[in-house]
Parts: C-alpha cells; sequence; structure tokens
C-alpha cells in the first residue's frame, strides 16, 4: 500500500527542514475540554450532490459491499435525532462537515437552500448545548472540481479558499457562532488514495509525484483559506486549523539502519510533510495554525523492502475489522511528537474502531482516553478535546456500509433506526468521569 518512491524524497526534505518552528505557543482558548463525536457529509448525509465521489460509489466495482451513499444515515433529515444521542452521551461537542457540492454546485454559483439547511442544522445543534466543530471540506469535491483536475488544478488553490471564506463568513458569527473550522481533512490519506495509489475518484491515474503535489496544493490551499479567513473583519474568535491523520509508525527493527531510515521517510511523508509545510508559512516562521486536529487510528510497523522500498504492517495488538490494530499508547506517542514539534493546540479530532460486534470498542475508548489524559495531565500537552469517530454506523468509503464505526448501531434494514451499543454507555461514563 504505502509505496515510496526515492525521487520524491528531495521534495519532501526541502519543505521539511526549511525552517524551525517558532518560539512562541498560542495559549488554549481558556474553555471547557471539548467532549465529542465525528462525522462527515458525504457519509451520513444521504441526497448526495453532483460530486466526485457520488459518481465514484456508483462506478461498478468500486465499493467492496455493492452500497452506496444515497441514503447513508439520512443525517441530512435526521440530524436532530443524532443531536438528541450525542446530548445523551453528555457530549458537548459535535464535529460535522459542509458538503461543498452542494453549497457551491458550480464555481462562484452559491446555493442559498444548502446555506439555509446547514444553519438549521448548527442550529439544532447548539440547541442541544452542542459546540460546533466543522470541516470545510472532508474529501468529496464538487465535480466541476473534479473535473478541472481535482487538488492538482492550478486554480484549487483559489477556489478551495474562495469557497472556505464564504462559508465561514456565513456561519462564524450570527446565530451559529461557528469557531472551531477544520479546513482539510486527513490530507496525507487522501493524496494517497487518490492521487498516489491510483484508485482516484478523479479518475487519474496515481503516482508518487503526483501524491507530493497533492499534498503541497491542499497544503497552499489550507494557508491561502487561513490568511483569507484572518483578514475578515470580527476574526479574533475563529480558530482555523486542520485535520492531521497521525499513524505510530515504529521501525521492524530498530536495529536495521534500513528499517530505521524506512521509518525515517514514511514518518516524514505521512506525518510531517503537510504539517510542516503550514506550520512555518507565515512570516517570521509563524504557523497559519491556530490549532491542529489530529485523527488517530493505528500502528504501523515499517520494514525496508527492495522492491517497493517501505513495507508497513499492523504489530501484535488486536485488530479491528479493517485490519488495523489497535494500539492506545501510540496516541500519546503521536501526541508527544506533534506537540513537540509545532507549538499549537490539539484537538483529537477522529479516533475509533471499526468493529461491528462491538467487542473491542469499550476497552479501546477507556485506553485511548487513559492515554489521552495521560498525555494532557501528565505530559501537559495542550489538548482542547476529543471527537470519537463515530457517533452511527455509516458510508465507510470503498469498504461501503458494513464497515461499523459507530457507537450507536445503524439498522439499515429497518428504517435506520439507531440503537446504542454498550460502547455508547462506556463513552457516556467516560466522558462523566473526566469532564
Ligand atoms: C478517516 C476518515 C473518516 C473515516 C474514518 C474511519 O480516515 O477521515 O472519514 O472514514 O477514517
Amino acid at each position: 500500500m504505502r509505496h515510496l518512491l526515492l525521487f520524491g524524497f528531495s521534495l519532501l526534505l526541502s519543505s521539511a527542514f526549511a525552517a524551525s518552528p517558532s518560539s512562541s505557543p498560542s495559549n488554549p482558548p481558556a474553555k471547557p475540554f471539548l467532549w465529542g463525536v465525528a462525522n462527515s457529509a458525504f457519509q451520513v448525509e444521504g441526497s448526495p450532490a453532483d460530486s466526485d465521489s457520488y459518481h465514484w460509489t456508483h462506478t461498478p466495482g468500486m465499493i467492496k459491499d455493492g452500497s452506496n451513499a444515497d441514503i447513508a444515515t439520512d443525517f441530512w433529515n435526521r440530524y436532530d435525532e443524532d443531536f438528541a444521542l450525542a446530548q445523551g452521551l453528555g457530549a458537548n461537542a459535535f464535529r460535522m462537515s459542509l458538503a461543498w457540492e452542494r453549497i457551491e454546485p458550480q464555481r462562484g454559483q452559491w446555493n442559498e437552500e444548502a446555506f439555509e439547511h446547514y444553519e438549521q442544522i448548527l442550529l439544532a445543534m447548539r440547541a442541544r448545548g452542542l459546540e460546533p466543530v466543522v470541516t470545510i471540506w472532508h474529501t468529496t469535491l464538487p465535480t466541476w472540481v473534479a473535473q478541472g483536475g481535482g487538488v492538482l488544478s492550478p486554480t484549487f488553490i483559489k477556489d478551495y479558499s474562495d469557497y472556505a471564506t464564504k462559508v465561514v463568513e456565513r456561519f462564524a458569527h450570527g446565530n451559529t457562532q461557528v469557531h472551531y473550522w477544520l479546513t482539510v481533512n486527513e490530507p496525507t490519506t487522501y493524496a494517497e488514495s487518490d492521487y498516489e495509489d491510483g484508485g482516484s475518484s478523479t479518475g487519474i491515474a496515481g503516482s508518487a509525484g503526483k501524491f507530493i503535489k497533492a499534498i503541497h496544493q491542499q497544503a497552499d490551499a489550507h494557508i491561502a483559506a487561513y490568511k483569507k479567513i484572518h483578514a475578515l473583519p470580527d476574526s479574533d474568535d475563529i480558530q482555523v486549523g486542520y485535520a492531521q491523520d497521525l499513524e505510530d509508525f515504529q521501525a521492524k527493527n530498530p536495529w536495521n539502519p534500513l528499517d530505521q531510515m524506512a521509518l525515517f521517510f514514511t514518518d516524514l511523508m505521512y506525518n510531517k510533510s503537510f504539517l510542516d509545510r503550514v506550520a512555518f508559512a507565515l512570516p517570521d516562521s509563524m504557523p497559519a495554525l491556530d490549532f491542529l486536529g489530529v485523527n488517530y487510528y493505528n500502528r504501523n510497523i515499517v520494514s525496508f523492502t527492495v522492491h517497493g522500498f517501505v513495507k508497513t504492517s499492523p504489530g501484535t495488538g488486536p485488530v479491528s475489522d479493517t485490519d488495523q490494530e489497535v494500539y492506545p499508547v501510540g496516541l500519546e506517542r503521536v501526541l508527544k511528537k506533534v506537540a513537540s514539534r509545532y507549538p499549537v493546540p490539539i484537538l483529537i479530532t477522529e479516533n475509533g474502531v471499526a468493529d461491528s460486534t462491538d467487542h473491542l470498542r469499550p476497552n479501546f475508548l477507556r485506553s485511548h482516553i487513559h492515554y489521552l489524559m495521560k498525555a494532557r495531565d501528565h505530559d501537559h500537552i495542550p489538548v482542547i478535546g476529543y471527537m470519537h469517530w463515530s457517533l452511527t454506523d455509516n458510508f465507510e468509503w470503498s469498504y461501503g456500509l458494513n464497515i461499523r464505526y459507530g457507537l450507536v448501531e445503524i439498522d439499515y434494514a429497518n428504517n435506520l433506526k439507531r440503537i446504542p451499543r454498550p460502547s455508547y454507555y462506556v463513552y457516556k461514563d467516560l466522558i462523566q468521569e473526566n469532564r
């Protein structure tokens, strides 16, 4: 999967070592710790608009279980039921995303109906005592963006940052008061799946060069959006971050220099390439980041191979339904590493497990939250919140609907009935104990 080609390394090295961290950490806002859940538009909303992902899900053979996201969990209509479930957990925050394809179906054409519907959703969220954390763009692109070349297009940075500024202008103040914004979700996973592996939903053949360009374009789009948003009037209470996927990579044989080299480059490519570009982007090497979103799922063991250069595989812990290793201490480890390099507050924007029978999730929650609290209270890492992925089961991209990440089961055969799993109550207790 994670094939790295040597020619990309020099490009990355130039961005990775261009500057050193700035010295003055931003202060975390003096607000209650955010306990919440996360989802994304395409994976839950249903009634999808015209996007690359919509067409991808309707291309035969793309989705393993043959399902699609046309209905998903019908969050578009049943959002308040889900907010009630989040409120029942004792949560005080909810991460959701906006579908770019609904809001701007053609360049520069703004869909007022979509704005109004999202406003209703955000107001309902607030009415349930949930602080919104809004992802501006979570994976799916309007068809006009995808057909223009997706993130590799020369117009992508302007197109994206215009859209981002528009939605922040609309929802940051007034009744909705959205303070926490995430520009981009998992830019490295996205660049890997859509631009390196060639499984692209935009139909672009993959390569390592495109992977690196996709990272840089997304980073520059984030930076452009960050600057434009902070140039808006009254932007002081707007916090702009993005969600970085971090894996705990470890060398298969720590004494083998080739495994160590493979580890070094894997970590650089996947955990640092995007971050380094945005973290030292402003004059005086200031970060173009008010906080960092961290998505943490698993550990991967890295070894050197002659053919692919790098091979990654799960370690010896239990594995999820998607073969990811459950490795709770890895959360503390990635937080320590990232906090020592990038001095900004950290929000856990995703952490969860594919587990249809809920046999792993209760302990997954207890152990990850244990290491999270240790990171905050013992290692003094400025963590400001934790969003579990996910409140309900949802459409898990190429796996389809059969992969289950929910604290709450969705009974797809029975009118999308929401049925809390035992882990729902475990998370509820953990929130209560740690608030
Ligand atoms: C992350 C994605 C999210 C979801 C989880 C399980 O990589 O950001 O949309 O699919 O994995």
